[in-house]
């Protein structure tokens, strides 16, 4: 072994010329006769590393031939500028030291299930996709944090167990607590709302837990939320706080993760759009969308390009299976069978989508005022703009106890929805809260919710009470808006699900 430097693969631009050693595993491997290529990763990106016959031992040249996939090496090689490599740079190789050999990897690059996948997630997080929104995930998180610290936010460290619903009674998951039911935490904010009372400006950040029966993209049982809490605010003041918060997370994602993006086919373009102000509707406006013709006509035309999309994408699958009827070379034949995989998969969710469309054109059109915004309402408005969309005064009856009561009109509260552009939906949801202590006792008992468990919460009504809010916002569904992920499992290390936990 040539005596090298040890470097990362993200550090290569720094050594161009130089000879360097590299610890990873072996991603994918294609080799034609006297030449191989190992794509290598390292936990910090991807490096082509090209072997020539002659130019290292003949054992290790052909051991290298034979290394199977996600087998552990260090590799040792000068560095080259190469546009078409992935990451730009490559590594002419001179050495290299084979750590663990493994053997038959399940997880190939022909394409497999999502259910298989989720089953194998413990190495299916080694995939360039997951490895992609995981980094996207970090500076997210990141981005949270460096907001609210440069803000003059503290951070309170809310409980998980909790004895009384902060949002719907039928979404709390129940422990045992030595013999009395407690429940795990739905939302930080009656806690923060005490913090706020002593910090003024307060956030919480952490796993947040939802029995919610729901099976759709964009349900977990347990995902993290982020909560800020603010002491004299107003529902503007809300709105402006949360499209500058959601404004600077993007902007951080643009820079630190452009390659991501783009390797995930990200969106960029809209991504870059999204600058404040955002789009404001109350809901008395969203519900006139939803019932209005502008609503039909969009959806007739949505489904017409579902249509023609069905149409390429079954004229695409007859032309690859006409291929694999004719003679092809092994890595043809899997490279075809991962496309159709692929594009199979690509028309289920048309047809679905296809499906749905009619039904969800006669729920948006006979919408009634008084109903909460449901799914496809929410991702009708969503489609229909190009940044994200503030939905406010929602139906009292619709919204959680907590919410205040507009003054100026007692049927509506000062909440709010944001809804992330492109169907994406619902990422953030908030209000001013109740301030006045007669009107929420009235509140809690409208809601059929024992006062016994909210008298701490009160007492923040009786000493002090000042207008306040705040909102929460969920990260993984960030995520998905952010990298174009079309389910949440996706956003998350290991999803929980309501139907199943894998591992
Ligand atoms: O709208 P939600 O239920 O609001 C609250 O919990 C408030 N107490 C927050 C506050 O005002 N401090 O949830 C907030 C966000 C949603 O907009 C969504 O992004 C996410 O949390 N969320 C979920 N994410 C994944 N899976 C679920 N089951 C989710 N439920 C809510
Ligand atoms: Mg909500």
């Amino acid at each position: 072994m040539p005596n090298s430097n040890k470097t990362y693969i993200s550090e290569l631009k720094n050594n161009v010329g130089g000879e360097v050693t590299l610890s990873g595993w072996l991603y994918q491997a294609r080799s034609s006769g006297k030449i191989q290529f190992l794509i290598v990763r390292d936990g910090t990106g991807l490096c082509q590393c090209v072997v020539e016959k002659g130019k290292i031992a003949n054992e290790l040249f052909e051991q290298l031939k034979h290394l199977g996939q996600e087998s552990s090496l260090t590799i040792t090689g000068t560095v080259r500028a190469e546009e078409r490599s992935v990451g730009g740079y490559e590594l002419a190789v001179t050495g290299a030291e084979i750590i663990s050999p493994a053997v038959d990897y399940p997880i190939t690059p022909k394409s497999h299930g999502i259910d298989f996948l989720l089953k194998n997630r413990h190495l299916h997080l080694r995939s360039q996709r997951q490895w992609c929104i995981g980094k996207i995930r970090h500076t997210v998180i990141d981005a949270i944090r460096r907001f609210f610290n440069d803000n003059g936010f503290t951070l309170i460290d809310t409980p998980i167990f909790t004895a009384a619903a902060g949002e719907e009674e039928q979404t709390l998951f129940e422990a045992d607590y030595f013999g009395t039911p407690m429940y795990l935490t739905q939302t930080g904010q009656l806690h923060l709302e005490a913090a706020a009372m002593s910090f003024g400006k307060v956030y919480c950040f952490g796993p947040t837990f939802r029995a919610e029966k729901s099976k759709t993209r964009r349900h977990l049982t347990e995902f993290w939320m982020v909560e800020p809490e603010v002491a004299f605010i107003d529902l503007a003041g809300l709105l402006e706080l949360a499209e500058n918060f959601v404004s600077f997370i993007v902007t951080h994602v643009l820079q630190n993760n452009k390659g991501e993006l783009e390797t995930l086919g990200a969106d960029i373009d809209t991504l870059e759009k999204t600058k404040p102000p955002f789009y404001r509707l109350t809901y008395t406006e969203a519900v006139d969308i939803l019932t209005g013709r502008k609503t039909q006509d969009f959806l007739a035309e949505q489904l017409k390009e579902l249509q023609s999309q069905k149409q390429q994408t079954e004229s695409k699958i007859a032309e690859l299976e006409k291929q694999q009827a004719g003679q092809l070379k092994q890595w043809q034949r899997d490279k075809i069978a991962a496309e159709l995989i692929e594009l199979r998969a690509d028309l289920a969710e048309t047809n679905t989508k296809i499906e749905n469309n009619p039904k969800h054109a006669k729920l948006a059109a006979e919408f009634q005022w008084g109903k909460d915004l449901g799914g496809s309402d929410e991702t009708i408005i969503s489609q229909m703009h190009d940044k994200p969309v503030f939905v406010t005064h929602y139906p009292k009856k619709a919204k959680a106890f907590y919410m205040k009561t507009d003054r100026d009109n007692d049927k509506v509260v000062l909440n709010f929805d944001l809804l992330a552009p492109a169907g994406f939906g619902e990422i953030i949801g908030g209000s001013a809260r109740e301030d006045d202590y007669d009107l929420l006792v009235k509140r809690i008992a409208e809601y059929g919710l024992d006062v016994e468990n909210y008298l701490w919460y009160l007492d923040l009504r009786k000493y002090g009470s000042v207008p306040h809010g705040g909102f929460g916002l969920g990260v993984e569904r960030t995520i998905a808006w952010l990298t174009g992920e079309k389910h949440i499992r996706q956003c998350i290390a290991f999803p929980r699900m309501m139907d199943k936990v894998y591992i």
